[in-house]
């Protein structure tokens, strides 16, 4: 099995700031480059040894978490500041800043009142950890094991559609942010770059393929071939988007990313989904036909420039608005049921992982299917208002898988000290949305490591001063309810 980053992949492959530790002696003002990939020739990907924590640039740091707090304090000595804040709530109001107000209403938005969102953050804070004294933690161990592959840290990146919206390079900075940190990529159905543009971007990295169960089975089982012909090593089915939730940001703005064209290029890009929308524009059109408004035809543009293929043609041609009409029919099933997991098991080779569990019964079902693992979730509290935090469902969850099948968790984590306390609630790994998309804004791809680095960063320290130098020491009773 591959190790995280093997050697002599063509990876994007160092953290931000490794040039600057490595040459401390190097003359006065060489390590002080700001970081960000613009200004640093050294953040050109591609040059240093993996992000992997028997590094001996981690080990000579004393882990994770010194290694990035050296790096930002040693440019601090120079004036240079992060340019990702490390603190949520500072990283999320300069994200909003530049980002346009439809992009930052579809990335912090979530559903209703949003009080599942809250929920989702009550839940963490109702834990509180409980440091543990004078035992050695003087190395510590981050790593896990998912699915055959040995990852340096319990860290993935969520898939989150419609990138575009927050950076012109979207997907593809986040695969070459992924791959140079070592984290999995969970490749989104609704990715602004085919999976096979992030694929080629990650080398030998870790990546997995999440699916909308689209209504053309066809459909599925072509998304299915490419993501494992991609080198994806598993596969995501979210459940909890049968349909969009009731997302008031959006709503208010009269904004839906799908119907400018935008995160539909795993669609766009497939065989099966151009034949259905070449069917589909052949066909004679009905229903009412749009106002002709100054946002009608920037919608049009919009539509003709996301489509593959010259903008010219494409402004002339019925296709790209017979893609998005057909992609807006055939998006996600709601008649889906237990039964068809075993028609999903016959059409792929790869681990299967249930997204969006939130109830111990609907975790024994997966066992009974035959899954092999699933992701509690509600996915950020965009799709249920009103719902459970979903830290509050991983205990419960945990308890019924009994250890058959990793049990991943996501929806709230803002900083090392949640990803600590779901997997002290028994979570094997943690998927990250929000703070990474955030990063992305701010930085593009060396954003998005920033925003690793300083969560593996603070959970290495959470850990340093718990007493915990290994993720098997993470417990249920570290925590105490708040
Ligand atoms: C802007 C945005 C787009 C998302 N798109 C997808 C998607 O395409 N597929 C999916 O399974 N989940 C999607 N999610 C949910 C995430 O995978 C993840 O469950 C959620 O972001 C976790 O919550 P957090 O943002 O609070 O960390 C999306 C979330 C956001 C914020």
């Amino acid at each position: 099995m591959r190790s995280p980053c093997s050697p002599g992949t063509a990876l994007p492959d160092r953290a931000p700031g490794w040039h600057d530790l490595r040459t401390a002696a190097s003359p006065p003002g060489a390590a002080d480059q700001p970081t960000h990939p613009s200004e640093d020739p050294m953040s050109d990907p591609g040059h240093l040894p993996p992000a992997d924590d028997t590094d001996p640039a981690v080990r000579a740091a004393g882990g994770w978490g010194r290694l990035r707090q050296g790096v930002i304090y040693r440019d601090g000595v120079s004036g240079v500041r992060p340019t990702v804040p490390t603190a949520f709530p500072e990283l999320e109001r300069r994200a909003a800043r530049v980002l346009s107000a439809k992009a930052y209403a579809y990335v912090a938005g979530s559903a209703g009142l949003e009080s599942t969102a809250d929920a989702n953050r009550r839940a963490l804070d109702r834990h509180h950890i409980v440091p543990r004294m004078l035992r050695d933690v003087s190395a510590r161990d981050l790593s896990v094991e998912l699915f055959g592959r040995r990852l340096a840290s319990p860290l993935l990146l969520a898939p989150i559609g419609v990138l575009e919206l927050v950076h012109p390079e979207a997907d593809v900075a986040v695969a070459r942010a992924a791959a140079a940190e070592g984290v999995p990529y969970i490749l989104s159905t609704q990715a602004s770059r085919p999976m096979e543009q992030c694929a080629a971007a990650m080398g030998d990295a870790p990546r997995w393929f999440q699916l909308y169960w689209s209504k053309s089975e066809e459909l599925v089982a072509s998304f299915l071939a490419r993501a494992e012909a991609a080198g994806c090593e598993a596969l995501v089915v979210t459940l909890d988007t049968t349909v969009l939730g009731w997302r008031a940001r959006d709503l208010d703005l009269g904004s839906l990313p799908f119907s400018q064209g935008q995160g539909i290029a795993q669609y766009t890009s497939d065989p099966v989904f151009r034949r259905l929308a070449a069917e589909r524009a052949g066909q004679p059109k009905t229903g009412p036909k749009p106002k002709v408004t100054p946002a009608a035809v920037r919608s049009l543009f919009s539509i003709a420039r996301t489509h593959p293929g010259p903008m010219l043609r494409n402004l002339r041609s019925p296709l790209p608005r017979a893609a998005v009409e057909t992609f807006l029919d055939i998006f996600s099933r709601q008649d889906l049921t237990w039964g068809d997991l075993a028609r999903l098991r016959s059409m792929t080779r790869l681990p299967i992982l249930l997204k969006g569990l939130q109830h111990a019964d609907d975790a024994r079902r997966a066992l009974a299917a035959g899954v092999d693992g699933v992701i509690v979730s509600n996915h950020g509290g965009r799709q249920v208002d009103g719902a459970t935090g979903s830290l509050d469902a991983l205990p419960g969850i945990v308890e019924a898988v009994g250890g058959r099948v990793p049990v991943l968790f996501d929806s709230g984590v803002r900083g090392g000290a949640d990803v600590f306390k779901a997997l002290a609630l028994g979570a094997r790994a943690v998927c990250v949305g929000r703070p990474y998309c955030y990063g992305l804004a701010l930085a593009g791809a060396d954003g998005v490591r920033q925003v690793i680095q300083n969560l593996r960063a603070e959970l290495d320290l959470t850990m340093a001063l718990t007493g915990c130098a290994s993720l098997a020491d993470l417990t249920p009773d570290l925590l105490a309810p708040a």
